[in-house]
């Protein structure tokens, strides 16, 4: 059955630099646990892993901020560590704990063992999420799908979880560089292959989340985590029926590099809270659209202090198209719901000057 047309493609078209008449909006981790209602849906499902797993509950929580907010896109709900579940790798969430990998791939053996998952059979659940969503949202606003980065995936695999040091991947890094790549290419092929699944699924736009890019030296940096991401735009699947599908980079704590993440091919980076989106733009003189960034902590202050710290971000900005209003990273869980509605408002009410 074909997919209903777009009502509000503006994320799509900032996303392409075209004119819009305000800057369109979304948040990260919109559908998330800041909501009382994503609450509610994930006690339903037992745990974090069975909601990503059951396409129906995703597609819930994936539409319950869309019902409250008027935001210009819907996220895929699930997680970028579904590519390492694929894998075999042991993944668990335990509560409140973050993320925790039962058999970390160290050793030359752990890496030849990992499967490239295919993103039609294991991996099933979330392309029959997105292609739930796609048929729930009925051309309401765009789907995004994503994906970690290789490395940031790979700092999850290696390390057996969440990590402060980073000491057991930056060993593989630097003492077995081979090592490393050939993680990193497994990676990046299951992950490239995921993304055109999602894009085959309804996915109207992808991004790379690249959370731990920012540790690395500049070196470091664009031999380990951009060069793969670059390859994975490369590999992505530009065009469908529908139109060009835009792809967004996001390297958090990569505002030094932004130069350098235009040559990866991508149409947006994404530019957390430490950088200003006046410098970005210079950096990318206009050659890709960008996404960002106000500090999610600004919503633990009242809605007048938020709507002042929106005008500054869309002042960063300046005029002209080719803007994304986000937060600079995840929205925090304990974060009031109605400041989030009030820099949603503030958005919608002081941007469209800058498009005139
Ligand atoms: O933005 C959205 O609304 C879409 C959903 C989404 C989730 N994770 C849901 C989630 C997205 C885009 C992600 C990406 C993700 N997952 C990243 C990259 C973006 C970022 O925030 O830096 C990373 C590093 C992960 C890995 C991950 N998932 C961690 C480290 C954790 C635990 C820490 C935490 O924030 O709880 C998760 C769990 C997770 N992923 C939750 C959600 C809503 C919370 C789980 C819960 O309900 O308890």
């Amino acid at each position: 059955m074909p997919h209903a047309p777009l009502k509000n493609d503006l994320l799509l078209r900032a996303l392409l630099r075209k004119p819009t008449p305000r800057t369109p909006l979304w948040m990260m981790r919109q559908a998330g646990r800041y909501l009382p209602e994503y609450r509610a849906t994930r006690a339903k499902a037992g745990s974090f892993l069975n909601l990503c797993m059951n396409p129906e509950l995703a597609c819930e929580v994936t539409l319950q901020p869309l019902d409250r907010y008027p935001l210009d896109a819907a996220i895929l709900f699930s997680d970028i560590l579904t590519i390492p579940h694929a894998m075999n790798v042991g993944l668990e969430f335990e509560a409140g704990e973050g993320p925790k990998i039962a058999r970390p791939v160290r050793t030359p053996a752990d890496i030849d063992r990992l499967p490239v998952p295919d993103p039609e059979g294991e991996l099933r659940y979330v392309m029959d999420a997105v292609r739930l969503i796609r048929r729930e949202l009925n051309g309401r606003v765009p789907l995004i799908g994503f994906a970690g980065s290789p490395w940031t995936v790979g700092t999850y695999m290696v390390e057996g979880g969440g990590t402060k040091n980073f000491s057991h991947i930056k060993g593989m890094l630097y003492g077995a560089p081979d090592q490393m790549h050939r993680l990193l290419d497994v990676i990046t092929r299951a992950t490239t292959a995921y993304l055109n699944a999602q894009i085959a699924a309804g996915a109207q736009a992808v991004m790379v989340f690249d959370t731990w890019g920012g540790v690395l030296a500049p070196q470091e940096y664009r031999e380990f985590s951009l060069a793969y991401m670059a390859r994975i735009v490369e590999g992505l699947t530009k065009e469908t029926e529908e139109g060009r599908v835009p792809v967004i980079l996001f390297t958090k704590g990569g505002g030094a590099w932004l130069e350098d993440m235009v040559q990866a091919g991508a149409d947006a980076l994404g530019v957390d809270w430490t950088t200003d989106l006046a410098d970005a733009r210079l950096a990318v003189r206009d050659r890709v659209a960008l996404q960002g960034n106000l500090d999610p902590s600004v919503l633990y202050a009242p809605p007048e202090a938020i709507r002042a710290q929106v005008a500054r971000v869309l002042e960063s900005y300046g005029r002209g198209h080719g803007h994304v209003f986000n937060l600079g990273h995840g929205i925090h869980p304990d974060v009031n719901p109605e400041h989030a509605g009030a820099m949603i408002a503030a958005v919608h009410e002081l941007s469209p000057q800058y498009h005139a």
